[in-house]
């Protein structure tokens, strides 16, 4: 039996968003102002949910009413001990509800992030470097390097639209029988947003006697996921998500897969909480998800996670994709109309794409587009090769030769020269005015139209306006005052 869309149990809370148009009303600072080179402060723009979501408020509700209960889970016995460790299992169901797994023989084991779901399920495969894992060349390094320490990788390349090859990934998967353990793809990419058939995937996964794992970080905050039950030959197996890209930035992962593969074996990390009994020279293990959640678990985080999933669940994931999909189309509309701009991945029949755009002012260097995006528009984008570099490299066409170059300067320490695109990307909450706003800002970029001058720092590649220096302390108490900008390295 499958999770029910919403459990009889759940009450409406009153005050919680429950429709897409209430959604941005909810974000935590969506009315927040950011200084401007120019001196003045205008409203921030996000456009880097695929990066990282701002909070629900109602998630923050949820977390502040928790904190006079907050408590250690699992072992207390008093009161406070007890409410917390009912509400930190719930949690766990909750998440398990959301993606569709099966209740009666799936576990959800609770970590920090996406990444250390795929460590961690890389490190419990007990695969022989002889051992086959497909993925693909789409992938973010953290769904492509856990799985290239244990076992032989080998990454299907795309097609001219940026899709993964289907018929050669299919064909692959086939020609490895036997010897592929494992099929790890994306739900949807960050560089393009360009979603994979995973049910499909799945039935040539299982056909070839390996499972499925996939990377839903990208998936989750905006399509309904449906792991479906184990007998069903599209079944997903294993399935990672996390917190802070699901309005709920409170340090929670979640890994989901078969309660019958985790009790096997070793746990991945030992230590307290993980264990049944001890004795000097024996440990019992304790049953998923315990046996994976070693040490005192991140009970907010759990908290978090499950208020936002009930915001996201009760205004519907069909709801939140229809709006997506609608800002997609309006986006690219505009975007198509800027000069010189270079677009990545399709741009027409969105339906199989999440809302994430990228691209590159021909002639200027990613960098800079960003830099001025934020400087000069308090437009929040992200550039580079966003973790997913030979993908990037693909699309940007890098040749083998110039990408041994780049590969030399980088370890030099200079990444001036890095190659990347600039990425927006979409939360539920977004309006056609925020895709407006940076619109009209890479129009002026275009044109040569922004007023600052711009230093490039070659270590970090990144760019900053001459004379735009911020007092982060005057914004934000526990920040300390920084002359000017610390450029910060890459991520997700
Ligand atoms: C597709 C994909 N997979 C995995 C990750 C890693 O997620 P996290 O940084 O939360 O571990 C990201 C992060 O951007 C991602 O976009």
């Amino acid at each position: 039996m499958t999770h029910d869309a919403m459990s009889t149990h759940e009450r409406p809370v009153p005050g919680m968003p429950s429709r897409i148009e209430d959604l941005r009303g909810d974000i935590v600072g969506i009315e927040t102002h950011v200084p401007l080179l120019d001196g003045s402060e205008r409203p921030y723009v996000y456009l880097d949910n695929a990066a990282s979501t701002p909070a629900f408020g109602f998630v923050l509700r949820a977390v502040t009413e928790f904190l006079p209960w907050y408590s250690g889970v699992h072992r207390g016995t008093g009161f406070k001990s007890l409410l917390a460790t009912e509400v930190f299992d719930a949690a766990h169901e909750a998440v398990g509800s959301f993606v569709g797994a099966d209740r009666e023989t799936a576990t959800v084991i609770f970590t920090k992030n996406t990444t250390e779901c795929i460590n961690k399920l890389s490190n419990r495969m007990t695969l022989a470097p002889t051992d086959v894992v497909v993925t693909t060349l789409i992938e973010h390094h953290s769904n492509d390097l856990p799985w290239r320490k244990h076992a032989r990788v080998i990454h299907v390349g795309i097609t001219s639209d940026g899709y993964p090859d289907l018929a050669l990934l299919k064909a692959t998967i086939a020609r490895e029988r036997g010897k592929v353990k494992l099929v790890a793809v994306s739900g949807a990419s960050n560089i393009t947003g360009i979603c994979l058939p995973v049910h499909e995937i799945a039935r040539w996964a299982h056909e070839a006697g390996a499972l499925l794992f996939v990377d839903a970080a990208q998936l989750a905050p905006h399509r309904k996921i449906d792991m479906l039950p184990p007998h069903d030959p599209a079944h997903i197996d294993f399935l990672a998500l996390s917190a802070h890209k699901l309005y709920a930035p409170f340090g929670t992962g979640a890994l989901i897969g078969p309660r019958t593969f985790f009790a096997q074996g070793d746990p991945d990390a030992v230590g307290g909480g993980v264990v049944d009994v001890v004795t000097l020279d024996r440990a019992v293990w304790n049953q998923p998800p315990h046996k994976e959640e070693a040490g005192s678990p991140n009970v907010i985080g759990g908290v978090a996670l499950a208020a936002s999933l009930r915001v996201l669940r009760t205004v519907g994931m069909d709801q939140v994709a229809a709006h997506e999909q609608e800002l997609l189309a309006y986006g690219y509309g505009k975007l198509k109309k800027v000069r010189n701009i270079r677009l990545y991945g399709p741009t027409e029949r969105l339906e199989n794409k999440v809302g994430v755009m990228t691209f590159n002012i021909e002639g200027m260097h990613h960098s800079l587009v960003a830099a001025i995006l934020g400087t000069e528009g308090g437009i929040g984008v992200r550039d580079g090769c966003f973790c997913a570099h030979p993908y990037v490299k693909e699309l940007l066409h890098v040749g083998a030769e110039e990408d041994r170059k780049f590969t030399a300067e980088v370890i030099s320490g200079d990444k001036s020269h890095m190659p990347g695109m600039v990425r927006a990307s979409l939360g539920c909450y977004n309006t056609q005015e925020d895709i407006d706003a940076m619109v009209e800002m890479l129009d002026r970029v275009s044109r040569g139209e922004y007023k600052g001058r711009y230093i490039q720092n070659r270590s970090t590649g990144a760019f900053q306006a001459e004379g735009y220096t911020i007092d982060f302390q005057k914004h934000y108490f526990l920040a300390e005052p920084v002359e000017g900008l610390r450029m910060h390295s890459e991520a997700s």
